[in-house]
């Protein structure tokens, strides 16, 4: 207990990075009404303002396509990327917003990698998320798909799986069949509780985080980037040069 206690306080000795030396945001939910994100046209606003005053300067947007929940197909996802577009443009704020995707690991992403349907980072990157509850069962034959498709693979969160916490060992086998990770920002703030503050810090120290997402839903989220903006790990992550958000 206290050993986590200790490591929390950790989290934030420093003044805010600014946000600009990540400069591209490429996980979050910024797009209203079409999965748990932003509600409202003022919450999207809000959203990139306050990220923006952070320093990022250019968004991938990434709603969840999910069969259950969120049935967001590649048109809802960029015709609600326009909107908010035109939106930004009216209210004069100055940035852009491209349109990508966060799959959840279901029967429907099976299906839209079949039919090549896919919104990929910089049509490169496809992210794609895993229950919380379930490991998946065989990961591999998609994510060699995925590869054979073009696409570099990169799993979202990967310091926010339980069945991860203890098993740097089943996170060596995805890399080594070339999956990409992503660490939520907000990880290092402790967010996620205390199993995900160490294994997001363990990634770090252990060079295998590629990208940094904000993964941002509501205006709340900004406080705790502010937090983990100043958390020793992401200044050492940046400083490390080997982060690849400033290319996209
Ligand atoms: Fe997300």
């Amino acid at each position: 207990m206290f050993g986590f206690f200790k490591k929390r306080q950790k989290t934030v000795l420093r003044s805010p990075l600014d946000a600009r030396l990540i400069g591209v945001d490429m996980h979050s939910h910024l797009i209203a009404g079409i999965d748990d994100g932003a509600q409202t046209h003022d919450d999207s606003l809000a959203l990139v303002k306050g990220l923006k005053e952070f320093g990022f300067q250019k968004f991938w947007t990434s709603p969840h396509v999910m069969s259950d929940f969120y049935r967001n197909s590649t048109s809802t996802i960029v015709n609600g990327t326009q909107t908010l577009n035109d939106l930004l443009v009216k209210a004069q704020i100055d940035t852009s917003i491209h349109a990508a995707a966060e799959y959840y690991f279901d029967d429907n992403f099976m299906d839209l990698i079949a039919k090549n349907d896919l919104l990929a980072i910089k049509g490169e990157y496809l992210l794609f998320e895993f229950s919380y509850l379930n490991q998946p069962e065989n990961p591999f034959p998609a994510i060699e798909k995925i590869k054979a498709l073009g696409y570099k693979p990169l799993l979202a969160h990967p310091e926010r799986y339980p069945f991860y916490f203890h098993r740097p060992d089943l996170l060596e086998q995805l890399r080594a069949a070339g999956v990409y990770f992503q660490l939520n920002i907000n990880s290092l703030a402790g967010h996620y509780g205390p199993e995900s503050l160490k294994v997001a810090q363990g990634m770090i120290d252990d060079n295998i985080v590629d990208f940094l997402g904000t993964d941002i839903h509501k205006t709340s989220h900004l406080e705790v980037i502010d937090r983990a903006l100043r958390s020793e790990h992401l200044y050492k992550l940046v400083e490390s040069g080997r982060l690849i958000n400033p290319a996209l």
